[in-house]
């Protein structure tokens, strides 16, 4: 299905809306870019009661550490919001062991698929942590995997959905903004799929909030 790409001046706080009219199991990311718009998601929904909070991937790296999302996430969301059932991924498990006690935790307490996706983009397509030719692209069965080797910086290991889970997903938002990210973007949203390019592997009900900097190659 073509993505549905909009340009528009403030992609943060349109995300912002996005989560915070959300509800049921929803998966977020780390990165840079979403910081903003958790913080503002705070402030428009304080109370996450009845929302399952997941994340679509983790540094390898303790949940104090300075390269955590989920510390991200904490500082900038869920130490701000109350009720929300959070399910973290335990990077100081290291790739493999956090990935599979992540694939009990989904077993246990996940759903089949789930209600909302938030996603970001890296200068070289990837996304989540499946990056540019990397095994974990080609998985089906499993879950979440573990990447020993990060396609970019932080270089710590990582443990990360697989496509089949990220495709299942009801809505799936991107949130790019950036001249950086400009060239990754074309190449995630205007050409064929390629595993060079992992965010065009990305299929389904697909949303891309991009600002006039990201979305200049298009
Ligand atoms: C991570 C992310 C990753 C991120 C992109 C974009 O752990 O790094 O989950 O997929 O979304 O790398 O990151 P920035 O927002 O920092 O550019």
């Amino acid at each position: 299905m073509q993505p549905d790409l909009q340009v528009i001046d403030d992609p943060a706080e349109a995300a912002a809306e996005v989560l915070a009219g959300a509800s049921g199991h929803v998966v977020l990311t780390g990165g840079s870019t979403p910081r903003r718009a958790y913080e503002r998601a705070a402030e428009l929904k304080p109370d996450w009661s009845g929302v399952n909070v997941w994340f679509s991937d983790e540094r390898c790296v303790p949940p104090d550490h300075e390269h955590s999302n989920f510390g991200m996430v904490s500082a900038a969301l869920l130490d701000r919001v109350e009720g929300a059932a959070v399910h973290r991924m335990q990077g100081e498990l290291g790739p493999h062991d956090g990935a599979a006690a992540y694939e009990r935790e989904l077993e246990d307490a996940g759903p089949d698929a789930f209600d909302l996706m938030l996603l970001g983009l890296g200068p070289d397509a990837h996304t989540a942590s499946l990056f540019p030719g990397d095994a974990a692209l080609a998985e089906r069965e499993r879950r979440v995997l573990g990447v020993e080797t990060a396609g970019m910086a932080p270089l710590v290991s990582r443990i990360t959905l697989t496509l089949p889970v990220v495709n299942a997903s009801h809505q799936i938002v991107f949130l790019i903004t950036g001249t950086d990210k400009a060239e990754a973007v074309s190449r995630a949203f205007s050409g064929r799929p390629d595993p060079r390019a992992p965010g065009s592997l990305v299929d389904g009900k697909v949303k891309v909030l991009l600002d006039a900097a990201a979305a200049a190659r298009l």
